[in-house]
């Protein structure tokens, strides 16, 4: 099976019309996870990366695997209100509203080269702001990883325009 196969599609969730890719299927079966992850890994063995970060909630199962991998360190990228210490916090759209990620203050050193790791990538905005983020802290995102990429959303050319190297697993059209 491929890393597609593993994920479940529900019709209707969170709201009529909606498809969405649930990647618990991949993560609670042992090859499907290992095949994600090592995956993901071998995209980014030998690359000059310090840090790979991990967006909540599901970015941080998959962007741990990887760093444990790749044997770097991990930074969480929460959203607003779960850190304990001083954060830098970033404002991103969605639907209705927006919402905020954050980062400890130190969370990065300067000029520390980052790979960014989340299970999906939509319209980018969620990602965008976590580059930010780490730019903000004097970090640099060198690339976003993905387990599945929804083109349609234009998620990729958003992270693009950064000159981040974009790659993803899967796509659903
Ligand atoms: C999902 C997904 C990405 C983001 C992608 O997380 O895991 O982080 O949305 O969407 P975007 O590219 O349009 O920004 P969600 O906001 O559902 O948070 P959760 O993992 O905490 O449930
Ligand atoms: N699955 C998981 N997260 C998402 C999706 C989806 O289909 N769309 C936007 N965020």
């Amino acid at each position: 099976m491929d890393v597609k196969d593993y994920i479940r599609t529900i019709p209707d969730y969170p709201k009529p019309g909606i498809l969405f890719r649930d990647v618990t299927t991949l993560l609670s079966d042992a090859r499907g996870f290992r095949k994600a992850v090592d995956a993901l890994v071998q995209l980014h063995v030998g690359d000059a990366i310090d840090l790979v970060a991990g967006i909540e909630a599901r970015g941080f199962i998959l962007g741990g695997a990887v760093a444990h991998q790749l044997g770097k360190g991990f930074v969480p990228v929460r959203k607003k209100g779960k850190l304990p210490w001083e954060t830098i916090s970033q404002e991103y759209e969605l639907e209705y509203g927006t919402d905020k990620v954050e980062i400890h203050k130190d969370a990065v050193f300067d000029g520390a080269r980052v790979l960014l790791v989340d299970d999906l990538i939509a319209t980018g905005g969620t990602a965008e702001a976590a580059v930010k983020l780490i730019g903000r802290a004097g970090g640099n995102v060198l690339g976003a990883s993905f387990v599945i990429e929804l083109p349609d959303l234009g998620g990729r050319s958003r992270l693009e325009a950064y000159d981040i190297e974009v790659l993803s697993l899967c796509s659903f059209e």
